[in-house]
């Protein structure tokens, strides 16, 4: 088992795992490659998050589906093995330090044809993308939430689903008085979404919070 000490707490994680399907074998070695070999082995998504995008993705059937922010691969993973057979996800990430590790674990999987991986800052590449995506992962600088918002936005279409994460930042959004610029810039996207016309949203208490949104408009 593994376990992602992000979670609300250690017991309950142990208790949610144990009742969420296992993930396969190469995510728990990626898992444990990506802790012993990475500085911030946190930002990983983790089994239970895990299995939750595979799943969604189960469900939507996407043909195409971008994710903003790679890190290691766990979280493309997990989306590429919910992908029907003629879907793929593009993910992209600037950080060449960890670029082997995704490359690594993309080749074992089985999945590599499902993925396309761009190693480059994701500002500049998203408005050069030319498909239309069904579904979007947007994990990278959250500073930057809403410059990408806007910029998927130009990329989606009426029915897309789109998933930001971390978007409780460790409930540091709850402490009155913060002023540290993250939490004040996802409080910002937080509240924007909240009131954006173009889509219906749910935020999950999901691990770090997970802002779940259908394109309506
Ligand atoms: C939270 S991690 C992604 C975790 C991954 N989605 C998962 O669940 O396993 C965020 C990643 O975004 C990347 N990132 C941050 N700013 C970026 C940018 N402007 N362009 C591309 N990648 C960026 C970082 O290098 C980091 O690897």
């Amino acid at each position: 088992m593994t376990t992602n000490d992000s979670f609300q707490s250690a017991e309950l994680e142990s208790y949610i795992i144990n009742h969420t399907t296992p993930e396969p074998s190469f995510l728990q070695q990626l898992f444990r490659e990506t802790h012993l070999k990475t500085t911030k082995p946190r930002m990983l998504s983790g089994p239970i998050q895990g299995r939750f995008l595979t799943m969604l993705t189960q469900m939507i059937q996407p043909k195409n589906v971008l994710e903003i922010g790679t890190f290691t691969g766990y979280s493309a993973l997990c989306i590429a093995m919910g992908l029907p057979e003629n879907g793929k996800i593009t993910t992209i990430d600037y950080d060449v330090e960890i670029e082997h590790l995704a490359r690594k674990y993309f080749a074992c999987s089985g999945l590599e044809h499902k993925i396309r991986f761009i190693v480059d800052d994701a500002q500049k590449v998203i408005p050069l993308l030319t498909e239309s995506f069904d579904m979007v992962f947007l994990d990278a600088d959250k500073e930057n939430n809403l410059l990408y918002y806007e910029q998927i936005m130009q990329k989606t279409h009426i029915g897309s689903v789109i998933i930001a994460d971390n978007m409780l930042w460790s409930e540091k959004i709850l402490q009155t008085g913060h002023h540290d610029p993250k939490t004040v810039k996802i409080e910002e996207f937080n509240n924007f979404i909240q009131h954006d016309e173009r889509v219906e949203n749910v935020l999950l208490p999901l691990r770090d919070g997970i802002m779940l949104m259908r394109r309506i408009r």
